[in-house]
């Protein structure tokens, strides 16, 4: 089929009457900003009150829009893996990252998603992805070993920041990207600042105005970029992947289409892989137990400190994953997710109709007693299969669920373990004593001082 015949007519909507959503439990706060600033000021605690006042399903106003909210696994499962196609992802998240990433994968639905999907799909398939392990292999071996060169004191976010971003250069732009790495680098870091900005509108001098900039400065970059790569074939970086993927009908994408996406990807894989490994590290240092449990893992490869790591010795690492996936559970990097519904439906005996803004949290679903009990204590032994077998398979959802589900999920365990390889070979971390680092959960959780932790070679 040609991608020009599935360019799905646009969806549109309109939203609902604030009446014909009164009947929904809730609270919209004041006007004008309505709970905004709460929401803000403590994400987690905001929802958990809300909650308990009035239910699973409540009404609330956030950034200039009366929303539905609605919490719990049952709620994940029928928004995110949507079988009835009700939620559009578009209408969703496009008012929030529509002007940076507009028609990025998640930014479109029903099936010019599937097909564009399916397109992107081959640059993560085996082959590929062992060559981007080889790429961040080498990346975090030496970044590691500089590390282990200056023990002490370190502030994990910043660090990990660069890391990642350096990485992402290699991995996904190619390691022979030269002297404009720099400005790409910066360019990049403006849009996804951006992207969580306060302020929506791109003005002079606002985090909004430079992100605006920076996607105009990428948008130039990968243009010139890509008929020099077509012409010259080859390449194991994502972007020379995406310069040679095809639709089904063998169409290879389009300049835009790749633009499009390889600036939605490097955003989706940025900020959500730095959170993750900075809490990660934070959990391995609050937990030395684990750390040590860990370091075993990693010597029962039997692999010298020099040595590459291959896809082998990573699927030789369940209890670094377990540990991975219990600091997603806790700190979730998307920690909520909106949908705009396409018809009414129906959830738990209210009348939702089409139209209306609608969102899941799994920020609050990861800390729901009755599931995960202690659910503020670190424990990686929740991810047993023997444990997750009587799970609602909705209940741990940092990677959505569904046609959405992250394409980078497999890209992101590979760097985690990649990661703790090398950290836990060559360091150890610790928190100073009585140290709590203070988190701020949301747009994306980040520790609001940097997180800092103490090294020391091992
Ligand atoms: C720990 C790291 C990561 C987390 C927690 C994460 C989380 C997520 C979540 C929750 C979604 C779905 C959002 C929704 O349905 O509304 C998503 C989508 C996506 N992610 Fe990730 N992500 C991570 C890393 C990555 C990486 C490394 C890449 C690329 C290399 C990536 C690429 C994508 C793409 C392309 C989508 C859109 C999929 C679609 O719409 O079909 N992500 N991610």
């Amino acid at each position: 089929m040609s991608m020009q015949n599935v360019a799905s007519p646009a969806i549109t909507f309109t939203p609902p009457k604030r009446n014909s959503l009164k009947h929904i439990p809730g609270d919209e706060g004041w006007p004008v900003i309505g709970k905004t600033l709460e929401v803000l000021a403590d994400p987690k605690g905001q929802v958990e009150r809300m909650h308990a006042k009035y239910g699973p399903v409540y009404r609330s106003h956030v950034f200039g829009e009366t929303s539905i909210n609605m919490l719990g696994p049952e709620a994940n499962d029928l928004l995110l893996f949507d079988k009835d196609k009700l939620f559009s992802s578009t209408h969703g998240w496009g008012p929030i990252l529509g002007l940076l990433f507009p028609r990025g994968l998640m930014l479109l639905d029903f099936e010019e998603h599937r097909l564009h999907r399916r397109a992107l799909s081959v640059a993560f398939k085996s082959g590929p992805m062992k060559s981007y392990l080889a790429d961040l292999d080498r990346g975090i071996a030496v970044r590691v070993k500089q590390w282990r060169a200056q023990p002490g004191d370190m502030l994990v976010y910043p660090a990990m920041k660069q890391l990642t971003l350096d990485l992402a250069a290699t991995s996904f732009l190619g390691a022979e990207i030269g002297p404009e790495v720099d400005e790409i680098t910066r360019a990049f870091v403006d849009m996804v600042a951006a992207a969580v900005a306060p302020i929506r509108r791109p003005l002079p001098f606002t985090q909004m105005g430079r992100g605006v900039a920076g996607r105009k400065r990428i948008v130039a970059y990968f243009s010139k970029q890509i008929p020099i790569r077509r012409a010259r074939g080859g390449g194991e970086d994502l972007f020379s992947q995406l310069c040679q993927a095809t639709h089904d009908d063998g169409a290879l994408l389009s300049t835009q289409d790749i633009i499009d996406h390889m600036s939605f990807l490097m955003m989706a894989a940025h900020d959500t892989l730095t959170s993750s490994l900075t809490s990660f590290v934070g959990e391995l240092a609050a937990n030395p137990e684990w750390q040590a449990r860990l370091r075993e893992e990693v010597k029962g490869l039997g692999i010298e400190a020099n040595d590459p790591s291959s896809i082998d010795n990573l699927e030789k690492m369940p209890l670094s994953e377990m540990a991975f996936k219990e600091a997603l559970r806790m700190k979730p990097p998307v920690p909520s997710m909106p949908r705009r519904a396409v018809r009414d439906f129906t959830f738990k005996g209210y009348a939702i109709p089409a139209g209306a803004l609608v969102g899941v949290n799994p920020l609050f679903t990861h800390h729901m007693a009755e599931i995960w009990p202690d659910p503020d204590k670190f424990d990686p032994l929740r991810f047993t299969d023997e444990a997750q077998r009587n799970r609602h398979r909705f209940a741990w959802v940092p990677f959505g669920g569904g046609a959405h589900m992250c394409l980078g999920l497999h890209f992101a365990y590979m760097q985690a373990k990649c990661f703790a390889r090398h950290f836990l070979q060559n360091l150890s971390v610790s928190l100073e004593p009585g140290y709590k680092p203070d988190w701020q959960m949301w747009p994306i959780p980040k520790p609001r001082d940097g997180l800092k932790v103490v090294l020391k070679p091992v």
